[in-house]
């Protein structure tokens, strides 16, 4: 079986994208399955070929694609997707690779929030992982809230809004997070992945200024309670729609207020993390974890329990990571965001129960064409 292995893309997690894409293609079974690297540049343009393995020639990434060939996926005769020379050579073969299933690592905008899976909807072609609808839903906080709240799964209070109803009302709305949230708060983008844009409010000066620099990142935010007393703790769920299990919970260490970029892939703001490059889980090098993460069992029960049904809700498939937030001045459990590509697509969280990353990848592969 041809796997096409796609990541690289447009969003701000590029860079993680070809570190999770390089890993998932190292780990496969090369006796079951022959990937193929297919690499979507910043331009937006596809390229592949067996330069594209090897990390170190993504520094000088000119030279690569000099190197690489331009391609177009399009839908073969036969089933499948070609991929096609591009520009299309007038005379000779056009193919420089045939795919028999797609394999997404494409982390945020159009990778994971729905537009790649519709692509590959169009070129008829069986994908890993999660659906248009759920890949949507997954990667617009707002609408992943809305659904999880519909079936009781908590998740925090909010304000959120547009660009242009803060420009128009600014007062209305500022009011409206005061009366129902209080500071401080945390503004978020609604649909942007690895912390960017987030930033924290103490009083109505300081939401002013991060609610205008996070409208440079998107135009729609959330708004949202900050809680003081935190604990992260993430969980991954493998399956689909009939049946699902759960993977070793994750603490999920930070460095500052906020788990930024720069902690989760940079090793801390502050030299704290080992920036030397031992080479960590997916695209999360040097982010301090504890596995399995030290909470009591019935916690544990719970966060395993809202994760799948997390799982279910949004009507996920494949691999996600479903990241929690512990209110411990509450003792309360919120789902914070879901992550239906994660980094490299947690599999640091199923070695502990036996499963690694080949079989992760291997079961994977077998959902998408089921
Ligand atoms: N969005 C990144 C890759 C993650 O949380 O895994
Ligand atoms: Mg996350």
């Amino acid at each position: 079986t041809k796997v096409g292995v796609f990541f690289g893309g447009i969003s701000v997690e590029h860079e993680v994208s070809v570190i999770s894409g390089l890993q998932a293609i190292d780990a496969m079974d090369n006796r079951r399955y022959e990937p193929v690297p297919i690499y979507m540049a910043k331009d937006r343009t596809w390229y592949t070929g067996e330069k594209l393995l090897d990390i170190e020639a993504y520094k000088d990434l000119d030279g690569l694609l000099k190197e690489a060939h331009p391609v177009t996926p399009v839908a073969a005769e036969n089933g499948g997707v070609i991929l096609q020379k591009n520009p299309v050579p007038k005379f000779g073969k056009r193919e420089v690779a045939h795919i028999d299933v797609a394999f997404p690592v494409l982390h945020g905008t159009f990778g994971e929030d729905g537009a790649l899976q519709g692509f590959f909807e169009l070129l008829n072609i069986p994908y890993a992982g999660c659906d248009v609808a759920s890949s949507a839903a997954g990667m617009d906080k707002i609408m992943m809230k809305q659904m999880l709240r519909d079936q009781d799964v908590p998740v925090l209070p909010d304000v959120w809004f547009y660009q242009h109803q803060w420009e128009e009302d600014q007062t209305t709305l500022q009011k409206k997070i005061e009366d129902k949230l209080g500071y401080p708060v945390i503004v978020k983008p609604s649909n942007l992945g690895s912390s960017v844009g987030i930033d924290i409010a103490h009083d109505s000066v300081s939401l002013e200024t991060v609610v205008e620099e996070a409208f440079s990142f998107a135009s729609k935010l959330v708004v949202e309670p900050l809680i003081s007393n935190l604990t992260e703790v993430n969980c991954s769920v493998l399956g689909d729609s009939e049946e699902t299990e759960t993977s070793e919970l994750e603490e999920v260490l930070k460095t500052e207020e906020i788990l930024s970029y720069a902690d989760k892939y940079q090793g801390g703001t502050g030299g704290k993390g080992d920036t030397s490059g031992s080479k960590g889980p997916g695209g999360m090098e040097n982010t301090d974890r504890v596995i399995p993460a030290p909470i009591d069992g019935e916690l544990s029960t719970e966060i395993h329990r809202l994760a799948k049904e997390t799982f279910r809700a949004l009507g996920c498939s494949g691999v996600s990571r479903i990241d929690f937030m512990i209110d411990k001045n509450e003792n309360q459990v919120y789902v914070n965001e879901i992550n239906t590509i994660p980094g490299s697509l947690s599999f640091y969280l199923w070695e502990p129960a036996g499963k690694d990353f080949t079989t992760l990848i291997h079961e994977m592969i077998q959902l998408a064409l089921k």
